[in-house]
């Protein structure tokens, strides 16, 4: 049994799927089960940061940045997405970020509080929980 917004890749092909409406059966890809990933909730990697961070900017809009150290964004290593769900599940929203863009992202007003996550091409994925 699955749950909406678990995360899971193929150790095969990279393929990443999310789980909108969850079902009874097992997520396979090039013949195997598919791997469930779990998040990293706190720093672990010396040097650098994962995590989002948010802050306001000028204008008052929130902004998630990975992380509190701005994380690279070469073609070799950098944040493939962010995304943010609100509390109650009913609204994610996700940005795709390509090698050479800012790992940032604008939230959307209102959301109150929300889960953020992000994933790294090499460190996997990370979220924590931004209250307000
Ligand atoms: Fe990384």
């Amino acid at each position: 049994m699955t749950e909406k917004f678990q995360l899971y890749k193929c150790e095969v092909c990279g393929n990443l799927v999310e789980v909108l409406i969850p079902g009874e059966g097992e997520l396979v890809c090039c013949g195997q089960p598919m791997n469930l990933l779990t998040a990293h909730t706190e720093e672990e990697i010396k040097g650098e940061a994962h995590l989002p961070y948010m802050y306001h900017n000028e204008e008052g809009k929130e902004i998630l940045q990975i992380g509190e150290k701005i994380h690279p964004m070469i073609p070799e290593h950098y944040i493939q997405f962010i995304q943010t769900i609100s509390e109650d599940g009913k609204t994610a929203v996700i940005k795709f970020l390509e090698p050479g863009e800012e790992p940032k992202m604008g939230v959307k007003e209102g959301l109150g509080n929300y889960i953020a996550r992000e994933n790294c091409n090499i460190h996997g994925l990370w979220s924590t929980v931004i209250k307000h």
